[in-house]
């Protein structure tokens, strides 16, 4: 049927019948809100490229949770900014630092948060790259065991989920041996599957502190041309033992995420990355655009394109809008 019978613009006309026929709706459900824990003790410093986001020690992190946590929003995943780096980034295993403690104490306070930790060893590196470095090389297989004592430490801490985002070869498979040898099971891995060498990273690295200090990441996050490339790394986490696989970014990367999810039968996770949520904090700030219109667009076409999760610097925000809307 044509027009004049056919007119599209007939479910259109008013707010209600919009709604009932809107296909892609994000919920709360669907929110993995990203914070940063340093040390200290009263300790909220804004991230100066990330409006709205802040490092806080683990005691002002507590009261954010609870926060969090009232608004609805069901998982973090925590990132550390440790008190010290050497070569091998021990800090990231160490028991007293503070993502192994932020997960103690979040646990014990708000059992029902979902708790994740990133695992990598950029943020605990003297020289910002997330594994070992030989004679200027990312060195792989060495940097394995690493990753795995980490994600044990986490695990131990009391994490419920894992995220290894190095993009090592074989990092799944030695976290997942490494948790079932010591008992935990249950502790599920996101695999940071297809992460892109980009550079929508770039507010991160300020607020983690974890630029390199020489090279890049090119030669082991993907290049942003390849897509049969991140389908063939979706086919290795799946073998390795992944439960949630991720794809990073986002936004410049819907047509992975899409793939992905035709790829895959586990859920699919999309990370909109801090250059992502700068972009329109920015343009808001200017009065270019509209903030939590322009905010909702971009997430709703990450869970169109098969995101089951995202994770979001814009969580709250997205949460907040979602109350008002059911007042
Ligand atoms: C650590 C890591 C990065 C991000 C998440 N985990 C930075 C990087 O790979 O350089 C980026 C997150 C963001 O930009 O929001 N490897």
């Amino acid at each position: 049927m044509y027009f004049p019978e056919n007119r599209p613009r007939r479910l259109r006309r008013t707010s209600a019948l919009r709604k009932m026929v809107q296909e892609t709706v994000v919920t709360l459900d669907d929110l993995i809100y990203p914070m940063f824990v340093v040390h200290g003790r009263g300790v909220k410093e804004p991230v100066s490229s990330m409006p709205g986001v802040f490092r806080y020690s683990v005691d002002i992190l507590l009261e954010e949770a609870r926060d969090v946590v009232s608004m609805g929003i069901k998982a973090v995943i925590l990132f550390g900014i440790p008190a010290y780096k050497d070569s091998r980034g021990s800090s990231a295993w160490d028991p007293n630092e503070v993502v192994q403690k932020a997960v103690k104490q979040l646990k014990e306070a708000f059992p029902e948060l979902l708790v994740i930790t990133d695992v990598c060893l950029c943020e605990y590196t003297d020289h910002g790259h997330c594994g070992l470095v030989e004679e200027a090389r990312i060195r792989n297989d060495s940097t394995l065991e690493l990753l795995a004592r980490t994600a044990l430490s986490h695990a131990m801490a009391g994490a419920d989920m894992v995220a290894p985002s190095d993009m090592m070869d074989g990092r799944v498979q030695a976290i997942r041996g490494s948790l079932d040898k010591e008992g935990f099971q249950s502790v599920a891995i996101m695999s940071y599957t297809a992460k892109y060498a980009s550079s929508f990273y770039g507010p991160f690295r300020e607020a983690a502190g974890s630029s390199p200090s020489f090279g890049d990441r090119r030669t082991y996050q993907m290049d942003p041309s390849n897509v049969r490339e991140a389908l063939r790394e979706v086919q290795q986490d799946e073998s390795e033992g992944a439960d949630i696989i991720m794809v990073k970014p986002a936004l410049a990367y819907l047509d992975i995420i899409h793939r992905v999810k035709e790829e895959t039968l586990l859920p699919v996770a999309a990370y909109n990355v801090s250059g992502e949520y700068s972009m329109i904090k920015a343009a808001e700030e200017k009065g270019w655009l509209e903030g939590p219109r322009a905010m909702v667009e971009i997430l709703t076409s990450m869970k169109r394109a098969g995101a089951d999760l995202i994770l979001t610097y814009f969580a709250r925000d997205m949460a907040q809008l979602i109350h008002k809307k059911f007042l």
